[in-house]
């Protein structure tokens, strides 16, 4: 008699847990989550140049190979990688040096590693994925840069597309067009390496360091037929980076 009601009770919550879950994916539209990690900007194979000899490299690895599959970078450059799966989980050996990292389904690992030594670099999944798991490789050279199947991989900086959404989170598109539009304030397009008049009839070219003070002490340079009318601005170190990044490819 009490095994039945223990029985009962346990057939009890477990249906009411199977109605938990049922529950929350038709209401709050919770799904399974998908093998790809959701956090951008790591969902996508990319290799971006973040400056002399520093690479971030995305990379995704899929049955049964690692995309980007070739790297190209300078002796004694520094790559951060990020790896994600976008299938089973695999794993990401670069022979030769540190590197050794899992690519687990939903997360996204990351590994630094400088390549001091030149030469051509085997990346390896260590992991069984199934039948071609053998096969599945990519390369990184290390050398004298090709540049021409690097430049094609590379797009802007990941700052650069934070960039604009900064200038909108900070208000400054508000004032400044991104376009050459006439404002209260000057555009910025163009404005990175050009020459400015100033209020007191100096020119002034537009460098790294113009920007960034004229971002915190907005007074310091007026340029000749604007008012000074924008405010103090105070912002974190790294969106300040990111914002000066992006005014600096608006041609
Ligand atoms: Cu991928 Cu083994």
């Amino acid at each position: 008699m009490l095994e039945k009601r223990i029985l009962a009770a346990a057939t009890v919550f477990v249906l009411s847990i199977a109605g938990v879950i049922a529950l929350s994916v038709r209401l709050f539209g919770i799904d399974l989550p998908t093998c790809l990690t959701d956090v951008r900007p790591f969902n996508d194979a990319k290799i971006l140049e973040q400056g002399p000899n520093r690479y971030e490299v995305h990379y995704v690895a899929r049955m049964w190979k690692f995309e980007p599959a070739d790297l190209n970078v300078e002796t004694g450059s520094t790559v951060d990688i990020y790896l994600s799966t976008a299938d089973v989980t695999h794993g990401m050996q670069i022979v030769g040096t540190n590197v050794n990292l899992m690519a687990v389904p939903g997360a996204v690992n990351y590994a630094r590693t400088k390549f001091d030594r030149p030469g051509d670099y085997l990346v390896v999944c260590n992991e069984y994925c199934g039948i071609q798991h053998h096969n599945m490789a990519a390369r990184i050279h290390v050398g004298a840069k090709a540049p021409k199947p690097l430049a094609e991989n590379v797009i802007p900086p990941a700052a650069a597309a934070s960039g604009k959404d900064l200038l909108d989170k900070y208000g400054c598109t508000a004032c400044h067009s991104l376009d050459g539009a006439a404002g209260p304030g000057p555009t910025f397009k163009g404005l990175y390496g050009s020459q400015r008049t100033l209020a007191d009839g100096k020119t002034i070219a537009v460098t790294d360091g113009y920007l960034r003070e004229s971002i915190e002490k907005p007074d310091a340079k007026i340029v000749k037929g604007f008012d000074p009318v924008m405010p103090t601005m105070t912002i974190p170190p790294n969106d300040l980076h990111a914002i000066v990044e992006y005014l600096e490819t608006i041609k």
